[in-house]
């Protein structure tokens, strides 16, 4: 073996012991680089006698060419097998399903708010909104609620701060939807002032209430849904159709039981209360009081500026929050409101 062969040999043992290409640059300079090797071979032609130069600047040139092309090889080899240690690391399994962005949905109490005005407006309810920080005067003194009524003390009313941090009397977190029927009566009078007669108030009013209580059933912020039906020769038979209509509709079941059982609020007269017995599932047989209703009280009437000599009216107050329990079986008003996603996306 000639030297040019041996520093072939050397060359093709150096690279193939250079598992990197860093590595292999460093080897490449042994043999190609400014001080390496065949470079100084190259260097060395001009020292030959000039018969000999030409044959041996040749074959060092072929030999050049081989080593160059090793080095090639070598590069490409190691180039590869780096590109193939990275697909390997990074392994995509195109057979997994996807991860789309995650759905939010409606809350289990927003879904029942939505069927019950889904429900009422097939029989021509309008829906109807009002303030959540409202006045005494529409939250309980048009409501025909005497200024000692219990329902305005403190342990059950949230009342607010003015600047100076004293009490205000005059405004408070609204206890019930009942105010809206004093609003959507004053406009609706004020509206229709000058006609002889005006058309029928047909309204619901859901929304939120507020009041200082707080256990399994009672929760300090809650929803309520008012309904409130105003016009010539409007009935107690008018209410129970209504009622019992809607919570047949609402419940998906023709054989529920409703009743109606006698009761008391300032703002209507006579009032009742209303229950429903389901006669399958678990709550078999069992009456659960879910809404209060009434004949809305001449008094309150007036306040809206209604004649109660011309119209009656009937009025109710479901509380949403229970038929939603009711509706899914959940045993604990609290999880409504706790924000926790195993509970809340179970309703999707
Ligand atoms: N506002 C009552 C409450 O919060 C519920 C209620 C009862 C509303 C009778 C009414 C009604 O409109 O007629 O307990």
């Amino acid at each position: 073996m000639n030297n040019l062969e041996k520093l072939i040999a050397q060359a093709t043992a150096d690279f193939s012991a250079a598992n990197e290409i860093p590595r292999l640059e460093e080897v490449k300079a042994a043999y190609l680089g400014k001080e390496g090797s065949l470079t100084a071979l190259l260097k060395g032609l001009g020292k030959l006698p000039p018969e000999e130069r030409k044959a041996a600047g040749a074959n060092i040139n072929s030999a050049k060419a081989q080593v160059e092309s090793l080095l090639t090889e070598r590069r490409e080899a190691l180039r590869n097998a780096q590109l193939e240690a990275q697909l390997q690391a990074s392994a995509l399994d195109v057979t997994l399903p996807g991860r789309g962005p995650s759905r939010g949905s409606l809350h289990p109490v927003m879904r029942t708010l939505d069927r019950i005005e889904q429900l009422f407006r097939s029989i021509g309810f309008a829906v109807a909104d009002g303030p959540e920080i409202e006045t005494d005067w529409h939250n309980f003194t048009a409501l025909n609620t005497p200024g000692n009524h219990p329902a305005r003390s403190m342990h059950d009313t949230f009342y607010l701060l003015d600047a100076a941090g004293q009490v205000r009397e005059d405004v408070l977190l609204r206890t019930h939807t009942s105010p809206v029927q004093i609003r959507t009566m004053l406009a609706h009078a004020e509206q229709y002032r000058h006609l002889d007669s005006m058309p029928e108030i047909r309204v619901i009013c859901p929304g939120r209430v507020y009041r200082v209580d707080s256990d399994a059933t009672h929760s300090p912020m809650f929803h309520q849904v008012e309904g409130l039906w105003v016009g010539e020769n409007v009935s107690f038979a008018d209410l129970k159709g209504v009622v019992a209509d809607f919570l047949r509709r609402f419940f998906e079941s023709d054989d529920l039981k409703v009743r109606f059982r006698p009761s008391f609020f300032p703002f209507t007269e006579p009032s009742a209360e209303i229950d429903v017995a389901f006669m399958h599932g678990p709550m078999e047989g069992r009456w659960l009081e879910i809404a209060g209703c009434g004949m809305v009280h001449p008094n309150v009437l007036r306040c809206g500026g209604i004649d109660p000599e011309k119209y009656t009216g009937f009025a109710f107050g479901f509380g949403p929050d229970r038929l939603t329990m009711l509706r899914y079986g959940i045993n604990d008003l609290r999880l409504f409101f706790d924000g926790d996603l195993r509970f809340l996306s179970q309703f999707q």
